[in-house]
């Protein structure tokens, strides 16, 4: 059952002066119950727009997005969901507890449950060692697993993550891979963005190819590569993307 649903979702930045840049063009996506999904694009592509709008922080030019069935103003249905954004801030004088104290006091979580939930949570994404080091102390691995455990501060089944895994070292991206592998047996679904390909080939189950804003391509890698006759995860990316830019080539050479 698709649990994440997207429906012709479409986002056209207006930059004034009949100036627009697409961030999102109709796109169809469905993520199920209990999988890891992840959608891959370069730079630029639409990834953090698309997760924008399931979130309901930033408003569609027109189409629909879903998560649980409902529209993403819907307040109950933020319960249900965490969300680490791209690049986050975070009171860094802080340490983890605090922190996490601060985001459970959001959620209006009582005091008891709060602490209860702060020390799985930090024995979870091993920094139960390092509760007392302010956050401006952490390497980027353990910013990147604090706020992976702020985002489950409410005990989600859905995670978003927006590229979680950029700016890791190796081990920092193995312990992330490892904890996302974690949660999805916990019977969390996961939907992250990455533009990371190896990262995203080991943890998810379907993949979404974003460029320029479209959906090129979802399904298993397997499928997918079969599909495409590509080799790996790599050769698909070049391979959908090549075919989309000389197929817009091909159409702006034909309006000329
Ligand atoms: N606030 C904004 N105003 C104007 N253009 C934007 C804004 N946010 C994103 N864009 C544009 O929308 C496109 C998609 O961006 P984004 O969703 O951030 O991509 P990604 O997360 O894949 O890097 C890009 O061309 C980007 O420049
Ligand atoms: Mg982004």
């Amino acid at each position: 059952m698709a649990i994440i649903l997207t429906k012709q979702l479409t986002k056209h930045y207006f930059l004034g002066r009949k100036k627009i840049v697409i961030g999102l063009e109709k796109v169809n996506l469905e993520v199920n119950e209990g999988e890891i999904f992840g959608i891959l694009g370069p730079n630029g592509s639409g990834k953090t727009t698309c997760l924008k709008l399931l979130l309901g922080i930033l408003f569609p030019t027109s189409g629909e997005a879903r998560i649980m069935g409902k529209l993403p103003h819907d307040i109950e249905m933020k319960q249900h969901v965490g969300f680490l954004p791209e690049n986050p801030y975070y009171y860094d004088y802080l340490n983890g507890p605090e922190l996490l104290s601060f985001y459970a006091s959001l959620f209006s979580i009582e005091p008891l449950v709060a602490k209860k939930r702060i020390d799985e949570l930090l024995e979870l994404v091993e920094l139960n060692n390092a509760r007392r080091l302010a956050l401006r102390h952490y390497s980027k691995g353990m910013l990147e697993r604090i706020g992976l455990a702020a985002s489950l501060i409410n005990d989600p089944e859905i995670l978003i993550l927006d590229e979680p895994t950029t700016g890791l070292d190796p081990i920092g991206c193995r312990d992330t891979r490892n904890l996302l592998l974690k949660l999805k047996q916990q019977g969390k679904t996961i939907l992250l963005s990455s533009h990371f390909l190896s990262e995203v080939e080991r943890v998810c189950d379907r993949i979404a190819i974003f460029h320029r804003g479209y959906l090129l391509a979802t399904g298993t890698l397997d499928g997918l590569n079969r599909q495409y006759q590509a080799e790996n995860l790599e050769d698909l990316f070049v391979k959908t993307i090549c075919a989309f830019d000389n197929q817009e080539a091909v159409k702006t050479g034909e309006s000329k």
